[in-house]
């Protein structure tokens, strides 16, 4: 096994979609990528991720021919862990070496005790953000604090945070997302190149799983280009199992 990696899609902005992509990504690179994957959700006290998980195990425990089809896939489930943030940093130091990627679900606030410390733990920050003045306000001081706080400082694992965009309306006027990305540029925070599709798919109970792999439809989302480009950065060294395409690749489609 390789290094643990610690990862977050996070932010100090709600309902920007922190909590489906951790979901999406810890799922995807389970089931597809054959990663070992963990999930930490410090969300407290939403605690949606663990929440979600206790639902499909009820789910499974109703509906025998879905346990059929559990069973039949052959994969245990990931493990979620459901804490507050000042629990969540021992929680991540005790996976080190047990898993290949560990997804850490924040909540929508920075004044919370312990979360510096645990930024200091993440290899890596993925913050989605709206095509909104809102959104746009509240991830600058959220990459300036990553900045100030944990980047490149004493015991610090955070490599690099990447802005990118959630929901996208391919329809909608462009100059507010080039304008954007041209002001984060100035500030030296990276955008990714994928942009996720505002859909109603994102929303679908089997977008949501836990459980079980995404269907071949369900990849043919922006979600596939979004992975396969954090898959690249993540395993910038090689360490991939499966290479960062393959993620996807192999087993959806
Ligand atoms: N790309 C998308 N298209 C449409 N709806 C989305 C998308 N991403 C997230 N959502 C929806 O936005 C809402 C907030 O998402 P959530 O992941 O809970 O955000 P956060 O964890 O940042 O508060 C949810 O209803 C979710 O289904
Ligand atoms: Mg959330």
């Amino acid at each position: 096994m390789s290094a643990t990696k610690y990862i977050s899609i996070s932010s100090q902005k709600g309902g920007v979609g922190k909590t489906t992509i951790n979901i999406l990504a810890a799922s995807i690179f389970h089931f597809l990528g054959n990663e070992k994957v963990a999930v930490i959700d410090c969300d407290y006290p939403q605690h949606s991720l663990e929440g979600l998980r206790l639902k499909e195990l009820d789910q499974l425990q109703a509906n025998l021919d879905k346990a059929a089809d559990f069973q039949a896939l052959g994969v245990q489930a990931y493990p979620i862990v459901g804490c507050e943030v000042k629990e969540a940093l021992s929680i991540a130091k005790e996976m080190n070496g047990e898993f290949d990627l560990v997804f850490i679900d924040t909540p929508g606030t920075i004044n919370v005790p312990g979360l510096v410390e645990l930024w200091k733990m993440l290899d890596y920050v993925f913050i989605p953000l709206e095509s909104d003045v809102l959104s746009v306000e509240a991830t600058l001081p959220f990459a300036a604090a990553l900045e100030a706080f944990a980047k490149g400082k004493p015991g610090s694992r955070l490599k690099q945070y990447y802005a990118f965009w959630n929901k996208h309306i391919k329809s909608e006027k462009q100059d507010f997302y080039q304008r954007t990305e041209e002001l984060f540029a100035q500030q030296n925070i990276p955008f990714l190149k994928s942009r996720l599709e505002h859909s109603v798919n994102y929303k679908k109970e089997a977008m949501r799983s836990t459980m079980f792999p995404l269907s071949k439809e369900y990849m043919r989302l922006g979600i596939r280009g979004l992975i396969e480009e954090m898959a690249g950065i993540i395993f910038d060294d090689g360490t991939a199992k499966a290479a960062a395409t393959a993620t996807t690749e192999n087993k959806a489609l």
